[in-house]
């Protein structure tokens, strides 16, 4: 395939800058530190960034609540800093992919302040307003995210406006025209500036109808985004990724369907959320159930198989370490990371690397919530201890799924602070950072880095990794993840014992394969098939002919 887009062979890096690498001595990171460690991420052969917001921004959601989409938060840097950040990222062979936050601004963007001081201006209507209810109330007992309700009064004008995460995030209205065009302008003036795409941020929110109560996927969601793609994408050779926490596998086609002229690819969460708890949610941690999690996976690969784009990460800047979570952070911390990036990278689709996966970074256990810094964890700390969780069982919930877990600063050395600040870090940086660091495990030819830069490079290079068919396994299997990917008589054949013990099991023909070891932690095989005993954590990859 001559024509494949760039984003297929390309393996993305997220940032999630405030904790990547400050050299300023504030505790917080930069863009002249992302610029800094540019070489590691060349290295291991990255071919974008995604760049969580910099953005202007009180930062109540950490960056997700714009003040100002044109300017660059002073903690940050300038916008000079981000100029240079995208030539000097493009010299290494690496594109930046900015975010775009537009179903909401900041309460202290200069269009809300503006809406909110008088229902005569012309921004009053980018925000979605309501009477109050009949008792004076407000309109609907919906809740926000974050907790609380989702309408705040205003008293310069006599409404409720809507802040469906906080009410620091009021919603934008997409109804409006001009809205719209202002956030294509913006879209446009970034991209006149050099940057290679946008992660969409919650995108499936923007066509709802809140009258109707619908907000997730709406009426006007896909009218919405063509629109958004003939007035800025089209022409350009960008990659926009929508997130989406209620995509499904019958409606991914729809944003990112070839000739639809929406998205690139979808950005979902079906593998994520099926092991939350049904009534608490991702609060109540339940046991990992491999089984569930495949059918999950393997569903995606299969509805995205001839149509649509899937993206491929177990973690971002919103969830659990993976290792933490999905492998073993204790004994098999090495391998299990490997084991994981393993059966991720070799699906078909375009995989995310978060800051900090490549060296297998782990949890941190907090004991207090003053620890905590992220506004999730404290609206929800709020709302469940009213309920009457007691403060120790919501401790260790948010030690399980909290956001702050994935937002404590990369580890690149085993000095103070990990070498993330010479200051005092904003968050606390994880007390294993003597062992667990950039440094120690490039030191290393068989660390984790080793291990990523290898599968990154498969699939630049291996039309099989990129386009092959994809053909799942041993679906009711409890611990073993298996498949297949077949090109013109290829196979690659790829098993992961995602389990702590020895496993004996009998390879199905449909995956069995005997050939060259494309990638291994526990010893190379050339041979995948009958029966087979995988070690503990072990992940192998075998390609040959079918
Ligand atoms: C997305 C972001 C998350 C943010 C939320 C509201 O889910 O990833 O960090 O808090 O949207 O913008």
């Amino acid at each position: 395939m001559t024509d494949t887009p760039w984003w297929q062979s390309a393996t993305g890096y997220q940032i999630w800058p405030r904790s990547f690498c400050d050299t300023t001595g504030d505790g917080i990171g930069d863009i002249p530190g992302i610029i800094s460690r540019l070489p590691h991420l060349a290295d291991l052969g990255i071919g974008f960034v995604w760049l969580s917001p910099v953005y202007a921004s009180p930062q109540r959601d950490m960056g997700y609540d714009i003040s100002d989409y044109c300017d660059i938060a002073p903690e940050y840097g300038t916008l000079a800093d981000m100029d240079r950040l995208i030539s000097e990222a493009r010299e290494r062979g690496i594109r930046i992919v900015m975010d775009l936050v537009v179903n909401h601004t900041s309460d202290a963007h200069a269009w809300f302040r503006a809406a909110k001081a008088s229902r005569e201006a012309p921004e009053h209507d980018f925000y979605v307003w309501r009477d109050p209810g009949p008792d004076g109330g407000p309109p609907t007992d919906l809740q926000a995210c974050f907790g609380g309700p989702a309408w705040t009064w205003a008293e310069e004008v006599g409404q409720y406006y809507l802040g469906y995460f906080s009410p620091h995030q009021p919603d934008l209205n997409w109804q409006n025209p001009a809205l719209r065009r202002a956030i294509h302008d913006m879209m446009t003036w970034w991209y006149d500036r050099g940057i290679a795409g946008f992660r969409m941020d919650v995108i499936s929110l923007i066509g709802k109808d809140v009258d109707a109560g619908v907000f997730e996927e709406g009426p006007d969601l896909h009218r919405f985004l063509s629109e958004m793609h003939e007035a800025t994408a089209a022409g350009r050779d960008v990659l926009t990724i929508g997130e989406s926490w209620s995509v499904s596998r019958e409606t991914a086609p729809l944003y990112c369907g070839r000739g639809r002229r929406e998205l690139d690819m979808v950005f979902q969460f079906n593998h994520i959320t099926r092991q939350w708890h049904p009534e608490h949610g991702k609060w109540r941690p339940r046991p990992f159930d491999l089984v569930a999690f495949k059918e999950e996976l393997f569903g995606w690969q299969e509805a995205l198989a001839d149509d649509g784009w899937n993206s491929l990460f177990l973690t971002n800047h919103d969830l659990p370490r993976q290792v933490s979570k999905y492998g073993d952070d204790g004994q098999w911390r090495v391998r299990s990371a490997k084991c994981l990036a393993t059966v991720i990278h070799l699906m078909k689709g375009t995989p995310f690397v978060y800051q900090g996966e490549e060296i297998g970074m782990t949890n941190i256990r907090f004991e207090r919530m003053d620890q905590f810094r992220d506004l999730e964890t404290f609206g929800h700390h709020r709302a469940q201890t009213a309920a009457g969780v007691a403060e120790a069982e919501f401790v260790a919930g948010a030690n399980v799924n909290g956001r702050d877990n994935s937002r404590t600063p990369v580890q690149w050395g085993p000095g103070p602070n990990a070498g993330f600040t010479t200051g005092t870090p904003w968050i606390e940086v994880n007390a294993n950072h003597d062992l667990v660091n950039v440094e120690t495990d490039r030191a290393r030819p068989d660390g984790i880095v080793a291990h990523y830069r290898r599968l990154i490079a498969l699939r630049r290079d291996r039309e099989i990794v990129r386009h092959g068919r994809f053909e799942g396994a041993l679906r009711d299997h409890p611990s073993v993840v298996a498949y297949a990917r077949h090109l013109q008589g290829e196979r690659l054949a790829v098993a992961g014992n995602l389990s702590g013990e020895w496993v004996t099991l009998d390879i199905p023909a449909s995956v069995a394969v005997s050939g060259a070891c494309l990638s291994h932690n526990a010893g190379p095989r050339t041979e995948l098939s009958g029966r087979v005993t995988l070690a503990p954590w072990e992940a192998v990859a075998v390609l040959g002919r079918a």
